[in-house]
């Protein structure tokens, strides 16, 4: 039975027949609907044409298989609208400038002191990158409070790595608020709840740290490291916004790899008691420009590498055993490919191509945390134009 609709409504189906066929598909009639235009391409199909519906359509299905995240990554921008763009506060800085003229370029008042600030953040394994952090932001951090939990996000067991490193932190010992907390080890879970139940522990540390009203505190991940000046000016300024997200510039795997300016998830807040809580979303629309460096899967070893790959919210993009081979995880290092193959999270086609493929090199290494300059035999990893790591995996 066909159907066809004329525009009068009352004449509905008419029998199959050639006659008909002939016409809607020679003449593109107008009243013909979709579906017996198919019906008559199907009658038409060859050997040939079965041929390629049995070898190629497995093939193309094969290739889904192998691609599929890629084939939606980069349809992303038909169904993904971006996001509202934030409120980008330009940001003045110079070694040579006073605090008080800082303050007044960006329409600050000084205060007579400046606020206390705390730094909380979740550990997971990024001892070196924990290490460069806390180093930069010594000079103007109250508290430094820290939870590590013995679970990943994605249910694994993990040692307490911060535990086993903490005499190397020995620097930071007296302002340091250090908590644990048990993995709940629900298995097949969201990872993203996990991650929540840690930063509603990590607000209970807080106020055992001592945070009260109008203090400053740093929501970040350990990788997110705002520059010291930041820290600086913003305890420093009056009238500075209640929240305020700082924009980072986005490094892959060491300094090497500068991927672009964009990060805007780590913030700072003026601590409200009641209200504030820790969590690495978006809490507002105001971004303080150039205020820090975030740098992802900055690790010295590729056994770092493999846990944090395991470990990660995002543990399904590990879709095959061998992107986790220490081989291959060193080429891609070397290379500024992607570790899961992935192409690039944008939400415009123009972006989307012109961040395919590596990463260029940065050559780089002007304006980076000075304990890293300082120290650059020890975290060579870091910095550009070395990036063999060692293989303590084979
Ligand atoms: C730094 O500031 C001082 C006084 O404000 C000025 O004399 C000096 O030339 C400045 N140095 C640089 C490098 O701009
Ligand atoms: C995690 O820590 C909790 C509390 O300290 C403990 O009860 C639990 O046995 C630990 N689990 C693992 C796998 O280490």
């Amino acid at each position: 039975m066909w159907c066809i609709k004329p525009d009068a409504a009352t004449h509905h189906c008419s029998k199959k027949s050639d006659d008909l066929c002939n016409h809607v598909c020679g003449q593109e009639s107008s009243e013909a609907t979709g579906m017996t235009r198919i019906r008559c391409i199907m009658r038409g199909l060859d050997v040939k044409t079965w041929i390629f519906l049995f070898a190629v359509v497995p093939m193309c299905i094969f290739g889904i298989y192998l691609h599929g995240q890629k084939i939606t990554y980069f349809l992303r921008p038909l169904w993904e609208r971006p996001p509202k763009p934030f409120d980008v506060i330009p940001h003045y800085y110079n070694e040579n400038i006073t605090l008080e003229n800082l303050c007044k370029l960006h329409g600050w008042g000084i205060r007579e002191y400046p606020r206390r600030v705390y730094d909380a953040v979740l550990f997971s394994n990024e001892v070196e990158i924990l290490d460069l952090r806390w180093r930069e932001l010594y000079p103007y951090i109250t508290q430094f409070v820290l939870l590590e939990s013995n679970s990943t996000f994605t249910a694994r067991p993990k040692p307490l790595v911060f535990k086993a490193n903490r005499e190397q932190f020995e620097f930071v010992e007296n302002r340091l608020t250090y908590g644990t907390i048990g993995g709940r080890f629900k298995k097949g879970e969201n990872p993203f709840v996990e991650e929540a139940f840690q930063r509603v522990a990590l607000d209970q540390l807080l106020k055992i740290a001592g945070i009260t009203d109008d203090d400053l505190l740093i929501m970040s991940d350990v990788d997110e490291i705002p520059s010291a000046h930041t820290i600086n000016l913003l305890r420093w300024c009056d009238d500075t916004p209640s929240v305020l997200h700082l924009e980072l510039k986005n490094y892959l795997y060491s300094f090497e790899f500068h991927v672009d300016d964009s990060s805007w998830r780590a913030s700072v807040h003026k601590y409200q008691s009641g209200k504030t809580r820790y969590a690495h979303y978006r809490h507002s629309d105001m971004l303080l420009a150039d205020s820090g460096w975030h740098c992802s899967f900055c690790f010295r070893r590729i056994s770092d590498f493999i846990f944090k790959m395991k470990a990660y919210s995002h543990y399904d993009r590990v879709r095959f055993s061998h992107y986790l081979n220490p081989k291959r995880i060193q080429n891609v290092i070397c290379k500024g490919d992607d570790l899961f193959d992935m192409l690039p999270e944008e939400y415009t086609f123009k972006e989307i191509i012109g961040k395919m493929g590596p990463i260029p090199h940065s050559y780089s290494a002007v304006h980076l945390p000075s304990y890293l300059l300082e120290n650059a035999e020890k975290y060579k990893f870091l910095l550009p134009g070395n990036c063999l790591r060692p293989d303590d995996h084979l």
